[in-house]
């Protein structure tokens, strides 16, 4: 019989699969506990909207990767659980490192993260002196050290537009997002080579043909999609910008494109309203991210009262993801973003 109380155990598990991979009690009421150990611990859970409809449920703050790093920074918890994935939990850390700061599933990592390791990264950046580096949050600590900047989908605009404009960039690592803000800022960054699965699949004909059968719906598109894909968007914007739009247009009905989790939320906060995932090239059109669904109500459960898998940062790495972070809040701060 397994001693799960077993902390040698616990780490023994999480050091070799990075998870926690036993059965619990299946009459427990998840819900119950997950609430009674917030309360206990003074946790708080941090979702992401592209989390599963429980965890969101269950969860003290649901937002955007810029909602989500701003309440990190600002909360009075003594432990983070971060319901997102590996770059978004860093980044808390990164930022708030007195804080225990928990992932439930240590393999929910990111393709767009993936797509840019800092080696090869830096030796691209050699390439071109005198350019200042703005990356996408969704990057590992590594990268975020190699830069001057970071952005979300949210504030990119605002970032880019704070330069001057004869300023040179280099944008990593969506292609896409970077594309976007190239046609809306008339600048001509130059662009790493990455993107999201998930938002990399769309299907422009299935798109254009639902639109077809639903004239009255409005197309909206996550900027991380495909130039293609956002040629046919009423309005792109990142996940909380989505949410908002879908509250105040007045049509009922949406085509949208992005990880079928914001559903839940767009569902909720507008019930009268219809909400249709974009068709992608998956038979199943679930436009899941795999990494994000990796995190489960149980896994919570278990992070919680286990306190692992734990965010742990070298210092030095810490220090130099820190400083580009910064910049981005305080030029957050001074937009009101
Ligand atoms: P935002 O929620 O900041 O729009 O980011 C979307 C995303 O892909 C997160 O992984
Ligand atoms: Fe990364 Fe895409 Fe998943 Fe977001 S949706 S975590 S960008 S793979």
């Amino acid at each position: 019989m397994v001693d799960i109380n077993n902390t040698n155990f616990q780490n023994k598990i999480i050091s070799e699969k990075g998870f926690l991979d036993f059965n619990i009690d299946i009459t427990l009421d998840l819900f119950l506990e997950i609430n009674k150990l917030k309360k206990e611990k003074n946790a708080i859970i941090l979702a992401h909207y592209y989390q599963e409809p429980d965890i969101q449920d269950i969860a003290d703050y649901i937002g955007d990767s810029l909602g989500l790093s701003q309440k990190a920074l600002t909360t009075n918890a003594d432990i983070i659980v971060f319901a997102g994935v590996h770059f978004m939990a860093e980044t808390a850390k990164i930022i708030n490192p007195t804080k225990k700061v928990l992932l439930p599933d240590l393999n929910a990592g990111c393709s767009l993260s993936d797509s840019a390791p800092p080696d090869k990264f830096k030796l691209f950046c050699d390439k071109y002196p005198n350019h200042l580096v703005i990356s996408y949050i969704n990057c590992s600590a590594g990268i975020k050290a190699l830069s001057d900047i970071i952005c979300t989908s949210s504030n990119a605009q605002k970032i880019v537009e704070s330069l001057p404009i004869d300023q040179p960039i280099i944008f990593a690592p969506d292609k896409n997002l970077g594309a976007y803000i190239n046609k809306i800022t008339g600048r001509n960054m130059v662009l790493w080579n990455g993107a999201c699965m998930v938002h990399e699949i769309f299907n422009l004909q299935k798109i254009t043909k639902l639109k077809i059968r639903h004239p009255k719906a409005k197309f909206i598109a996550h900027p991380e999609c495909e130039e293609s894909i956002l040629a046919l968007a009423d309005y792109i914007g990142s996940t909380t910008g989505l949410l908002k739009y879908s509250q105040v247009d007045s049509s009922t009905e949406f085509i949208v494109a992005t990880e079928s989790g914001i559903l839940h939320q767009m569902q909720k906060n507008s019930p009268t309203k219809t909400f249709i995932p974009a068709p992608s090239n998956n038979h199943c059109a679930c436009n899941d991210c795999s990494y994000m669904k990796l995190n489960t109500l149980e896994k919570i459960y278990l992070c919680m009262k286990y306190e692992l898998p734990e965010i742990i940062l070298e210092e030095n790495l810490r220090l130099a993801a820190k400083k580009p972070i910064d910049r981005m809040l305080e030029i957050s701060a001074q937009y009101g973003l």
